[in-house]
């Protein structure tokens, strides 16, 4: 395989591996979701075993745009040090931690790395040159190691210096894709390239205006898009229905129309919920009711899909070959509008089990299954939200092309 890790010599050397470990803490600074760093585990355990020394490096969160007062990083918040009790737990062995990223002290540190040492080094992004993808800084990064390894799939949609411009320094025998980007690549390779038939997307989320990409390119690959969450107001006002308070994008009604009617020449369907949940106002407390979706009273707004809505969905998705999953169906952070979301997590574990292959992508609906306590029960989850959007869009990733270039 091309890019494959195992085709690299890497006992005795030193190994850069870019990894995402921009994951949620909480008020003290614990990981609250370590879904990205356990993704990581296999490949850095599989260099530890051969004998490389590891430096990673990760960006976590937006430091340069939430400076202090002072104007200075905030290196208590932004510290990529926080996750480290998470990594040596996971991995079973203590990671080092260096709190800077290039420079002398980080090259002595880094030469003093024996055989299976594994460092982690400071928050890439305290570098402004990280998210320029400047060349320079790309280049002392890249002197850290005599390989490169991109396992970094959720930020593999940034031509960041650390993510895509530092290959640019290892030729196609010192770099290669890590294993959870191989397998990111490959469970999207399957649905977009080679679906078992019907394929079935199921999309959400707030807005249509995020989505109409993603929605252009299912309609060439999918046999049946099933909308719900926010958008599907866009969809039912640009049909004539009676949409209330909900959520429309007044812009996009001429777009909806156009969706739909492409989605009837191709002999496809995009399904909209024929209920609705709707509340008296955007709250987690408001009053709701059960109401068609195409009458939603005045001063009422759909904030999730409605009873017979998550039957429908349901049965259509009974028999598919795939399904893919990206975006919530209503507002499920809040428990009383949560309960669509859920019932297609269920739904989709449930034909999961009979055969369907099923991939959950997007960082919200991803949320939905774990919060569900079905991760197990569906055939693939992805790191990434903006990276996998981006692919099932049909673009090609800077940290994918850099990799085979
Ligand atoms: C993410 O969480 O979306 C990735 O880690 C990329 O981060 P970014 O959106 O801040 O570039
Ligand atoms: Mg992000």
């Amino acid at each position: 395989m091309e890019a494959d890790l195992r085709n690299l010599d890497v006992t005795g050397h030193k190994v850069i591996v870019r990894v995402d470990f921009n994951v949620p803490l909480d008020a003290s600074f614990r990981v609250t979701d370590d879904t990205r760093i356990r993704g990581a585990i296999p490949t850095i355990k599989y260099l530890v075993d051969k004998g490389a020394r590891v430096i990673l490096l990760s960006h976590f969160e937006r430091p340069l745009k939430s400076l202090l007062p002072n104007g200075e990083i905030d290196r208590v918040k932004f510290t990529l040090n926080h996750v480290v009790p998470s990594l040596s737990g996971l991995l079973g062995k203590k990671v080092d931690f260096f709190p800077d990223t290039i420079g002398d002290e980080v090259m002595r540190k880094v030469e003093s790395l024996q055989n299976g040492d594994v460092l982690l080094l400071e928050n890439t992004r305290f570098y402004a040159g990280e998210e320029k993808g400047d060349h320079d800084f790309a280049k002392q990064l890249a002197a850290l190691g005599e390989f490169y390894v991109n396992d970094a799939f959720g930020a593999a949609h940034r031509a960041h210096a650390s993510t895509s411009v530092i290959a640019e320094n290892f030729d196609k025998k010192h770099k290669a894709f890590g294993f959870l980007m191989k397998s990111e690549l490959d469970n999207a390779k399957q649905v977009l390239e080679n679906p078992k038939r019907p394929f079935i997307a199921i999309l959400g989320g707030a807005k249509v205006s995020d989505k109409i990409l993603l929605i252009e390119s299912l309609l060439d690959k999918a046999d049946k898009i099933i909308i719900g969450g926010g958008m599907a107001y866009t969809f039912i006002r640009a049909q004539g229905g009676h949409t209330g308070k909900s959520l429309v994008e007044e812009d996009k009604l001429d777009l909806a129309i156009d969706l739909l009617k492409k989605a009837g020449k191709l002999g496809k369907t995009i399904e909209l919920p024929s209920d609705s949940i709707a509340a008296d106002r955007f709250a987690a407390d408001a009053q709701f009711k059960n109401v068609p979706s195409h009458e939603i009273p005045d001063g009422w707004m759909g904030l999730d899909i409605g009873l017979t809505a998550r039957f429908e969905y349901a049965a259509h998705l009974k028999g598919a070959g795939t399904i893919l999953w990206n975006g919530p169906m209503g507002v499920f952070e809040m428990e009383s509008f949560s309960h669509g979301t859920k019932a297609i997590a269920q739904a989709v574990a449930d034909v999961t089990k009979t055969g369907t292959f099923s991939l959950i992508g997007g960082g919200d609906s991803v949320a939905a299954i774990h919060q569900s306590g079905l991760a197990d029960s569906v055939s693939f989850i992805s790191t990434g939200g903006g990276a996998m959007l981006e692919l099932l869009e049909g673009k090609t990733l800077p940290g994918v092309a850099a990799i085979l270039s």
